[in-house]
C-alpha cells in the first residue's frame, strides 16, 4: 500500500509516555528541586528584555563566552554547537553521519533508550554490545564491532544511563585512539555528577564529540538546552 510517510516509520506504533506526574520523577532523571532562587530571579529579570516576537540569534557572544569558560580547557566558541536539549544534538549528529542504508551506530546496552529512537527516525541502524552483569564491557569487542566499515558512530554514555556507572577514561581513550577514522560520541549529559570529562583531550582527538545538557545537574530540563563540544575539524570537514 502507498503510504504518505516512510513505510518503516508508519509500522511503529505511536509512543505514549505513560508516566504519572509525581513530585520526584527519577525515571526521567529530572531533578526534584527547582534551580536556585537566585538563578530563577535572574532568569525572570532577563526574560523581561527578551523580544519573543523576534527570531533570536542562537549564538550570542555572552553565551559563547560563559559556556566556553565553563567547559574550559582553552576551547573557543567555534568548538561549541547548541541545540534544544542534548536530544536535539544527538538527532542532528545521527542525521549527519548516516551515509547509506547499511550505516549503523554502535552503542552499549542498556544505555540511553532514545539513541534508538533518533537513529530510527533518520534511518540509521543501531547495533548494541551488551554490558556484563557488573556493567563493564569488553573494549576489544567494542572496537572490533565499531571497526566495521558501515559503523558511522561509536556512542559511549559516560556516566551511563540507566546503569549509573562510570567507565574509566583509560578504557574510553583506548577506544578513541583505536578508531581514528570513526566519529566517537561520548554522551556527557551526566558529567557534572562525575566530574569526569574528555573536554581537556578534545584537541588530541579530532574524531571525538562530547554531548552535554543543562537538564540534569542544572535542574533545567524544561529549558531544553544542550550542546556539543568537539575539535574544530569535526564540525568543519
Ligand atoms: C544519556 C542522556 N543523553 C541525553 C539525554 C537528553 O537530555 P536533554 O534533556 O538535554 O535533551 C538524556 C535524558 O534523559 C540522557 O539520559
Amino acid at each position: 500500500m502507498n503510504t504518505l510517510f516512510r513505510t518503516d516509520l508508519s509500522k511503529i506504533s505511536a509512543s505514549t509516555v505513560n508516566v504519572p506526574m509525581r513530585k520526584r520523577m527519577m525515571c526521567l532523571n529530572e531533578s526534584c528541586m527547582d534551580p536556585y532562587s537566585t538563578i530563577m530571579t535572574s532568569f525572570h529579570e532577563r526574560m523581561k528584555d527578551v523580544r519573543l516576537n523576534r527570531y533570536f540569534s542562537p549564538v550570542t557572544d555572552e553565551l559563547h563566552t560563559k559556556l566556553t569558560s565553563y567547559v574550559g580547557h582553552q576551547l573557543s566558541a567555534d568548538h561549541l554547537l547548541y541545540g534544544n536539549g542534548a536530544d536535539d544534538i544527538l538527532y542532528h549528529i545521527f542525521l549527519a553521519v548516516r551515509e547509506s542504508e547499511q550505516s549503523f551506530a554502535l552503542s552499549l546496552a542498556p544505555s540511553y533508550f532514545d539513541y534508538k529512537t533518533f537513529a530510527l527516525a533518520v534511518g540509521l541502524k543501531v547495533r548494541f554490545l551488551d554490558l556484563e552483569p557488573d556493567f563493564s564491557f569488553d573494549t576489544y569487542e567494542y572496537i572490533r564491532r565499531a571497526s566495521d566499515p558501515n559503523c558511522r558512530l561509536a556512542i559511549l554514555c559516560n556516566p551511563n544511563n540507566p546503569t549509573g556507572n562510570l567507565f574509566s577514561k583509560e578504557q574510553l581513550r583506548q577506544i578513541i585512539t583505536a578508531l581514528p577514522d570513526k566519529l566517537v560520541l561520548i554522551d556527557e549529559t551526566y558529567y557534572e555528577f562525575s566530574g569526569c570529562t574528555f573536554a581537556e583531550e578534545l584537541a588530541q582527538y579530532p574524531n571525538l564529540i562530547l554531548v552535554r545538557s543543562f537538564s540534569k545537574a542544572f535542574s533545567s530540563a524544561g529549558l531544553r538546552f544542550g550542546y556539543a563540544v568537539s575539535a574544530r575539524q569535526t564540525s568543519r570537514n
